[in-house]
């Protein structure tokens, strides 16, 4: 089982108090995670010792970074359960879907299918293809509970379905979806389907090759790794669908002022000097993640969110989103309290306690509209959080509540 105590230990904000000497509260970990020490240090060390270029010169210096950042790729393609050779570096989650969205051939009349929950880098780039292309979007809705109604999408396939493209898990609702069972009926029908893993790659084991996708997208700075670094994953077989949406050096095989090859996946993606501090911080997250073991995160995050719905279901006016069974959720918790802002409820938790929580729509705001709301609070968690700060956290609702009723 996962010991958070020992876990906070090893994160160095964590022990950084404000003027007021209130600890930091952090409930925002959907937004992005803080850092071990063991990530910080490793970037330092890049910085420090053998911080030259990669995959160009000849020199020893550049060798060694040049095996640090690859052995990096590999320690992070294991870890979603894929080869070196499908993992692109990229920015975050959204280039990686921009990458997939302009990378495709598409012909006026295709249809990509997505779902009324994702985060707008999973429907804005939709929304550019179908005006650029003409290609038609569809939308899976939700039940009254906030699953996916699965059991429609064979009405929305149709033979022009090119791509599905959805969220793993809802980073509002907390919904995980059952990207496997999406992915056998797209298989069936020779769609091809794209995981944003934004939200579920840093808290449940994911399997890429187990789901069957052919993309998967997520961020390192979820994850505890730094910002500016993500990964897409490219099944191999697909990559020939994909051209390369930014090309430049380091990407190509042989050019001549007319034309130009591009070399093998994953450098074919990658043009310029890449992110490598962030490649290696990233596989230091990685690495603590996995001493972890992700199973221990997933059952730990499942009490923290269990306890939380118990608690927050017992205070008046506050109503909760997202189905209750936490075996299909994750560690998300959005809320309101009847007739108070959002805003004005995560301001005061800041206030009086500390405590950094997300107010407004996340960045999803036609699920927000679909429910019928303006906005909702968002506590998220990660390994570093504790069953004390879900009492702090409910107590000080509780205390809000009273203060602008
Ligand atoms: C489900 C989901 N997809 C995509 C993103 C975008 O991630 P990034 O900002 O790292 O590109 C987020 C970020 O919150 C997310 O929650």
């Amino acid at each position: 089982m996962l010991d958070p105590y020992r876990v906070r230990e090893d994160f160095p904000i964590l022990s950084v108090k404000r003027s007021d000497g209130k600890p930091l509260i952090y409930l925002d970990n959907a937004a992005t995670s803080l850092k071990p020490r063991s990530v910080i240090d490793s970037i330092v060390e890049y910085y420090e010792k053998y911080t030259v270029n990669v995959h160009r010169g000849v020199y020893r210096l550049s060798h060694e970074a040049t095996r640090i950042y690859e052995d990096s790729r590999e320690r992070i393609a294991k870890f979603i359960g894929v080869s070196p050779s499908e993992l692109v570096f990229v920015k975050n989650t959204t280039e990686a879907i921009n990458l997939v969205a302009y990378g495709l051939d598409w012909s006026p009349g295709d249809e990509v299918i997505t779902t009324v929950m994702e985060h707008h880098s999973n429907l804005v780039p939709w929304q550019m293809v179908r005006d650029r292309y003409g290609v038609k979007l569809r939308f899976i809705d939700i039940t009254s509970e906030g699953l996916l109604d699965i059991g429609k999408l064979s009405d929305l396939v149709s033979e022009k379905t090119r791509l599905i493209s959805l969220t793993h898990v809802s980073n509002v609702l907390g919904t995980i979806n059952p990207v496997e069972d999406i992915a056998r009926i797209a298989r069936r029908s020779g769609i091809l389907l794209l995981v944003d893993a934004a939200q579920s790659v840093p808290h449940i084991p994911v399997d890429a090759r187990r789901i069957g996708c052919d993309f998967l997208a997520f961020s390192g700075h979820k994850m505890l790794g730094p910002t500016g670094i993500g990964c897409l994953y490219v099944r191999r077989g697909v990559e020939d669908l994909l051209k390369p949406v930014f090309t430049g050096g380091e990407m190509v095989g042989r050019v001549s002022l007319d034309r130009a090859t591009w070399s093998d996946m994953p450098l074919r993606m990658e043009p310029g000097t890449p992110n490598i501090a962030g490649a290696i911080g990233l596989a230091a997250a990685v690495d603590y993640l996995s001493n972890l073991g992700m199973d221990n995160v997933r059952s730990y995050e499942d009490r923290l969110t269990d306890y939380t719905l118990k608690r927050m279901s017992e205070i008046d006016r506050v109503s909760i989103y997202g189905p209750r069974d936490v075996r299909y959720r994750s560690g998300i918790v959005a809320f309101n309290v009847e007739r108070l802002d959002p805003h004005d409820v995560a301001l005061l938790l800041d206030e009086l306690e500390n405590i950094a929580v997300r107010s407004g729509v996340h960045c999803a705001e036609p699920l927000h509209t679909r429910l019928g709301l303006s906005g909702t609070v968002r506590v998220s968690f990660y390994v570093y959080n504790t069953l004390e700060e879900v009492d702090i956290l409910c107590d000080t609702l509780e205390k809000v509540i009273e203060m602008l009723a």
